[in-house]
């Protein structure tokens, strides 16, 4: 049986690296924020708006102990999913998770090029993005670094990162 959980910070390429990973494995994929969506029929922009960061890491929380119960599946989470309550001591309970990691800087290149609306950085100058992402990915990386195998998605070129970093996780994880 296949569980493979991706994390990483929000621009690490989680989702298209999982489509990838998925297909290649011949199973199905979810991402987080989709089945969310999907579950509420409210994007993750309004469910902040709505509720607030935390009503939204609730939801996130009740939604990732539904999609983690699923078999034969890669599941690419949120970037704060791994931060917050129990959730990556749960989720290393039950998958291999694997967490992509990438430099600031590229993590600002994705994200200045990426067309998704992300509540917590939307509005930002590339400058105070980049400061953002520098401050956070200290607090979150004793979290995401608890994943069983990792990845370093930055030093990859990027025509060849996709199949790559599939071909890597494969390795790694021997499936
Ligand atoms: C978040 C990342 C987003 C989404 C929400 C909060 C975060 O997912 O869950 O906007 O806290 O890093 P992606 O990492 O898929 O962008």
């Amino acid at each position: 049986m296949i569980r493979i959980i991706l994390i990483g910070y929000m621009g690490a390429g989680k989702t298209t690296v999982g489509k990838a990973l998925a297909a290649d494995l011949g199973v199905t994929f979810y991402d987080l924020d989709w089945y969310i969506t999907m579950r509420y029929r409210r994007s993750v922009s309004e469910i902040f708006a709505e509720r607030g960061e935390e009503g939204f890491r609730d939801l996130e929380q009740r939604m990732l102990h539904e999609v983690a119960e699923f078999e034969n599946v890669v599941v690419s989470c949120g970037g704060g999913t791994p931060c917050f309550f129990d959730n990556m001591d749960y989720m290393n309970s039950l998958a291999d998770t694997v967490y992509l990691k990438a430099e600031p800087e590229v993590l600002t290149k994705h994200l200045l090029m990426g067309k998704g609306r992300r509540p917590l950085i939307e509005g930002k100058t590339p400058e105070e993005l980049e400061d953002y992402i520098k401050q956070t990915l200290v607090a979150r990386e004793p979290f995401y670094t608890k994943a069983k195998y990792s990845i370093d998605v930055s030093l990859l070129d990027t025509a060849v990162k996709v199949q790559e970093s599939v071909r890597l996780i494969r390795e790694l994880l021997k499936v």
